[in-house]
């Protein structure tokens, strides 16, 4: 009993004293914060020790994606009654060099890359050169072959520009299958319109000329992981087509297609490359993509005759770099630029 009465006393006074020391303690960093003492921060430890500042920069998306056109989802397609030509279509879109490439299954009429490498998710990506006009405005008179073109027609442009390969027939299942599925994608683009995100982003012209220099560092840490220094891409194993398309060389598009354009280039880059970018989240300056575009396409690919574009040759883009043109700019401007004073030129005719 005694000694039980002991023990609660001490226990009582050591409780005692440890509060009395938590109050003392209490006070004295209540009075050195209030004295102005500066007492060590917590994260100083950390500060000291900085990890490199990672450096996140503000993506902002390229134009209001709530204004942007977006595709039918796919499942919708497999409802229609003609769902099997459909998706050859969509599969020839998407895997071209499987039918029609050099080691084609169907035919061997072009260079081994896919519509799709363009025309990304086989032509429903927003600013991925999708189709999403094509139902909507062909067929139309196009300045380039200064006549009415349908959307055959202007198919086998790719064909024979961008795959650099031969027209497919008109009549061939293959072509009929094409021509359905790219009617599906923008069969609800009301006649005569032209949805925003449709085709190609419009880079900015800059006041300079696009610089192949600068451009060639840009490719070295930005693209030639993929695409290969040497532009030839990766070829896969059974060389039937490729993983990562070429840019340059004889399997590439030729110096009539649109990709050819600087602004073409620019503006697909812009929106879409490396892989991984979008619209929403572009990764590369407006100066990074038009430098691009004039290292890329300084380097070797196939020629093609163009003696029969552009008849009314007033009618060329400012972009298009080969004369003879109305303006006076030589075909290094209209190559390279500035542009701009291309443009002021046209918009002011004498
Ligand atoms: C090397 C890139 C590339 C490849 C490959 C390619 N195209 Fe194109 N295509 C383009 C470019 C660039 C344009 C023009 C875009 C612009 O001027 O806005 C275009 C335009 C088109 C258009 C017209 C779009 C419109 O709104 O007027 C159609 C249709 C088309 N391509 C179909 C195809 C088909 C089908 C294939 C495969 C056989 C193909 N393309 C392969 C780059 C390519
Ligand atoms: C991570 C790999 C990767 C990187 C990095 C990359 N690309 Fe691509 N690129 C691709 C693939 C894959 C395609 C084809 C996309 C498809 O078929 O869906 C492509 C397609 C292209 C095309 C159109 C097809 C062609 O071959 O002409 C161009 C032009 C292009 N890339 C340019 C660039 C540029 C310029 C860079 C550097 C800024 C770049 N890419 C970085 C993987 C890459």
């Amino acid at each position: 009993m005694r000694q039980q009465f002991v023990k609660l006393i001490s226990l009582v006074v050591a409780l005692l004293g440890l509060s009395t020391a938590l109050v003392l303690a209490l006070g004295f960093v209540f009075f050195l914060s209030f004295s102005g003492v500066q007492l060590p921060s917590l994260t100083e430890g950390l500060q000291a020790n900085p990890v490199e500042a990672v450096e996140i920069p503000v993506v902002k998306a390229l134009i209001d994606p709530a204004s942007v056109w977006k595709a039918s989802d796919w499942s919708v397609m497999d409802k229609e009654p003609n769902a099997d030509e459909l998706n050859y279509g969509k599969e020839l879109v998407a895997n071209t060099a499987e039918y029609l490439g050099p080691k084609g299954k169907v035919k061997a009429i072009s260079n081994g890359m896919n519509c799709q490498n363009c025309h990304l998710q086989a032509g429903t990506a927003p600013f991925g050169n999708n189709y999403s006009a094509v139902a909507a405005t062909y067929p139309k008179f196009r300045a380039r072959s200064g006549t009415e073109e349908d959307i055959q027609k202007r198919i086998n442009d790719c064909f024979e520009r961008s795959l650099n390969g031969k027209p497919l027939a008109k009549d061939s299942k293959e072509m009929k299958a094409m021509v359905a599925y790219i009617n599906w994608v923008g069969k609800e683009v009301p006649k005569g319109e032209v949805p925003i995100g449709s085709g190609l982003y419009e880079v900015p012209l800059l006041d300079r000329a696009a610089d192949p220099i600068k451009g060639k560092l840009v490719y070295g840490k930005q693209c030639a992981s993929c695409h290969q220094a040497d532009g030839r891409g990766v070829s896969k194993p059974d060389g039937s087509g490729y993983v990562y398309p070429p840019l340059w060389g004889e399997n590439s598009y030729n110096h009539g297609a649109g990709l050819y354009r600087l602004s073409r280039f620019a503006g697909y880059v812009k929106a879409n490359m490396p892989l991984g970018a979008t619209f929403k989240q572009p990764i590369l300056s407006d100066e990074e993509s038009w430098d691009l575009a004039a290292y890329v396409n300084s380097m070797e690919r196939p020629a093609k005759d163009l003696s029969k574009d552009w008849p009314d040759i007033s009618k060329k883009p400012i972009d298009h770099p080969f004369g003879p043109f109305t303006d006076g700019f030589t075909e290094e401007q209209h190559k390279f630029g500035p542009f701009k004073p291309i443009k002021a030129a046209k918009a002011t005719p004498n």
